[in-house]
């Protein structure tokens, strides 16, 4: 596998074979030297268009626990506020001798163009699209969920994955929902009808417009922000009203059965789709999302990189 662009780009064993590559790395973490010698020699470039915080940094962890060279570039200050266009970046990227590029784009379907263009002929990872698509934190998300319900065992068959909120506008949801039927998983998406994207109802889910009817069977409970800076129209009517029909808080977390646990894929809006006592919470594994994609794209740019057999090969 050269790219990772789409959730779609996982079959079932491709999925669990990365997942299970990502726990045998996550056991570097423990180590007192936390780097292997994978991808010595190979560079990887973080080609970011879009502001990020999670997503950059770990890639750029992964990156640097793999042994990588890694060139961090932010369209901020580079000279693509020149108007520099994407193929003339690609190519100076290409020159530099790039055998990974990780890029975020606000335009769905960049990642795509970049892979197939012929521009570069190093991998790309796809680190957020536009609306499109997220699918390394889908596959962290599913780490998560395995670790925390399935003893990091298996695919997600039979677990329930409510996902909440601003969907229209979240490539994390989009992703989720393909991978998480990939891995077996039941997905009903939650959203008032002004935040569901049109065709919706060909996605592989259920679909609701009540919180409420969707927390009491759920395993996982995930909230997604709302994303104001894509909201070029009045989607709801205000975020206290918002709040209270589909926010997150401590009555509605109670809701949930005892197992059950409280994700998001960051940055939060605290107190509008969720109450920081729930952020908070000891049900809440959100920092562990964090933790876990680091290793998760360790196993991504191992597996487009290096080429995984196996996990424990990869952590040998
Ligand atoms: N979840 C996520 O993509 O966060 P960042 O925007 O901080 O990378």
């Amino acid at each position: 596998m050269k790219h990772l662009l789409s959730a779609a780009d996982l079959d079932r064993d491709a999925a669990v074979a990365l997942l299970d590559t990502a726990v045998e790395l996550a056991a570097i973490a423990d180590r007192p030297v936390k780097k292997l010698p994978t991808l010595r020699g190979r560079t990887v470039v973080n080609l970011f268009f879009e502001d990020s915080t999670r997503t950059r940094i770990s890639f750029e962890a992964a990156a640097k626990r793999l042994s990588a060279d890694v060139i961090n570039f932010s369209a901020k200050g580079s000279s693509v506020s020149k108007g520099e266009s994407l193929k003339d970046t690609a190519l100076t990227l290409e020159a530099m001798g790039a055998d990974a590029v990780v890029i975020r784009h606000g335009s769905s379907g960049a990642p795509h163009r970049l892979a197939h263009s012929g521009w570069i002929r190093g991998s790309v990872l796809n680190a957020g699209d536009g609306t499109h698509e997220h699918p390394t934190q889908a596959l962290l998300d599913a780490f998560t969920i395995r670790r925390a319900l399935a003893d990091d065992v298996g695919d997600l068959a039979g677990l329930k994955v409510t996902i909440v909120g601003d969907v229209l506008h979240s490539r994390v949801a989009r992703s989720n929902t393909i991978l998480l039927d990939t891995l077996g998983a039941e997905v009903t998406l939650v959203a008032p009808p002004t935040l569901l994207p049109v065709g919706v109802e060909n996605w592989p889910c259920m679909v609701s417009y009540s919180i409420d009817d969707a927390l009491a069977d759920a395993d996982a409970v995930m909230m997604l922000r709302v994303q104001r800076e894509r909201m070029h129209d009045s989607f709801f009517p205000t975020e206290r009203e918002y709040s209270r029909r589909y926010g997150l808080d401590a009555d509605r977390m109670a809701m949930m059965p005892d197992h059950a646990i409280v994700m998001h894929p960051g940055p939060m809006n605290r107190g509008v789709e969720i109450a920081a006592d729930v952020a908070d919470s000891p049900r809440s594994v959100i920092v562990q999302q964090v933790t876990n994609g680091v290793s998760v794209r360790m196993a991504a740019l191992y597996t487009m990189l290096g080429g995984a057999q196996s996990g424990s090969e990869a952590a040998a």
